[in-house]
């Protein structure tokens, strides 16, 4: 480290963005040229191990030879170049993307697939993608009415019909105002911005270690998944039928929740009797870091779900979907791009590098490495961090308060860690699936002095 976090460099480009714009958001400024692998430099050049990697969507390290690689291979120029308007003008190697690529990480009984920019635009899409499906189904598969037609056009009934989703606290979908009505980890998110009235089941409270307390767990997973039936059954009775549930497989931003893959396997059985279309939000989870490549394959359900949101580490956003969640019509779905062929041309560097590098396996072995760490350390400081928690390299513990766990992400910067804030007093690991047991180790050895100084 050669400056406190941020320097000056940073703090005279904060200055300068700030007459522009809110930066009360930012951490420092980067110089990207300079980042490489699990380091990240700022521009006052400081080199910090990197376990936030840009909110969890760095997914081989900062420039990869191999994405350099894609980007200079003349065949990819035009893609980069000249965005396509997928929906209606997709370049002729499109279908090959798809399938060589997107495609062929599709979690198992998923063949259909939608791309769309950012995580936000892809929720807030599956969630229509819900609705439409829902409403189609109340027909019968007869076309729309003249009524519900020109009813739509004024947001009223019955062609824009009062259905809604289910979510639960502590989750995060995205930004836009769709995903943020199934979004309840922070207010700053919600605050003053009317979004829909729509049911909220209250995420399992679990202790950890998980496997120590099963038995309270179970009770508490009981009690949830027994007000999720309940919602569904008042909402239907009120008028408000639920026509989907959205779900983390690890809540993130809002606390770093885990559930157990019983909950999962019930709570798709409860949403089946239902009819109400079940959407995995693996758009932080996916793409390796739990060591599985869809982080909901660790809880064996016996059918896919509906529909699973990815983004982040694939670089592309969007969803899959089984085939009932298809829209008939076109235009439903939609937007300019709906998606970037760009980045599918570097997930298929990705995906070569998680197959040739073995990267699940990594991940697997480093997670386990890092947790028992985290756990040792816990030990030694038990009034002070607690709840150390993973699925792979996933991980996340808790601190006394925001305040606590504010100032040990400010010590880690300073003493050359990036990591991020999770929930009210968590801190959340998000390394790339590159991060090795010897970077695991030096974070390890570094919290620990961030952690001993503290107490001292
Ligand atoms: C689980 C989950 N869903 C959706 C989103 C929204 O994605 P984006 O920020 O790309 O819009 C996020 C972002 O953090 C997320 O973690």
């Amino acid at each position: 480290m050669v400056t406190e976090i941020p320097g000056p460099e940073s703090l005279n480009q904060l200055h300068q963005l700030d007459q522009i714009q809110n930066t009360d958001a930012v951490a420092f400024f980067a110089d990207y040229d300079k980042s490489c692998g699990n380091y990240i430099v700022d521009a006052d050049d400081n080199v910090m191990l990197d376990l936030f990697t840009q909110m969890a969507s760095i997914p081989i390290g900062y420039n990869h030879p191999k994405l350099t690689e894609a980007i200079s291979k003349k065949e990819n120029w035009s893609t980069f170049i000249n965005r396509p308007s997928l929906g209606i003008f997709p370049p002729d190697n499109w279908n090959q993307l798809l399938k060589e690529d997107l495609l062929s990480v599709a979690p198992l009984g998923m063949k259909q697939v939608q791309t769309m920019s950012c995580g936000s635009c892809t929720i807030e899409n599956g969630l229509k993608a819900m609705f439409i499906a829902h409403e189609r189904r109340r027909r019968g598969g007869a076309p729309p009415t003249p009524e519900e037609m020109s009813s739509c056009m004024c947001n009223l009934p019955p062609g824009s019909a009062d259905i809604t989703i289910l979510s639960f606290t502590g989750a995060s979908h995205g930004w836009t105002l769709g995903a943020l009505a199934a979004s309840h980890a922070n207010w700053m998110q919600k605050l003053d911005l009317r979004t829909m009235k729509w049911p909220v089941a209250t995420f399992p409270s679990l202790k950890y270690p998980l496997e120590e307390y099963e038995t309270e767990n179970r009770m508490e997973e009981e009690r949830s998944l027994s007000e999720v039936a309940d919602k569904i059954e008042q909402y239907k009775k009120n008028g408000r039928p639920v026509a989907g549930c959205c779900i983390e497989p690890v809540q993130s931003a809002g606390g770093d929740n885990h559930a157990s893959p019983w909950f999962f396997r019930e709570l798709q059985k409860i949403c089946k009797h239902n009819s109400v279309a079940l959407l995995m939000d693996e758009i932080q989870t996916g793409c390796g870091s739990t060591g599985k490549f869809w982080a909901h394959e660790h809880f064996e359900l016996p059918e896919p779900p509906d529909l699973m949101a990815f983004g982040k580490k694939m670089l592309a956003g969007g969803f899959y979907y089984r085939e009932e969640m298809r829209p008939l019509e076109p235009f439903r779905i939609f937007n300019t791009w709906v998606g970037d062929s760009s980045k599918i041309v570097l997930l298929r560097a990705v995906l070569d590098m998680i197959k040739e590098d073995n990267l699940l396996a990594l991940v697997s072995d480093t997670g386990t490495h890092l947790l028992k760490g985290l756990r040792d350390i816990e030990r030694k400081y038990p009034c002070y961090i607690s709840n150390a928690r993973g699925l792979g390299t996933l991980c996340a513990l808790d601190f006394p308060n925001n305040t606590e766990r504010d100032k040990i992400i400010h010590g880690l910067r300073n003493r050359g860690v990036n990591t991020g804030p999770s929930g009210d007093r968590s801190i959340r690991l998000r390394p790339s699936l590159t991060f090795t047991k010897s970077h695991a180790d030096i974070f390890l050895e570094i919290f620990e002095s961030t952690i001993e100084n503290k107490m001292a």
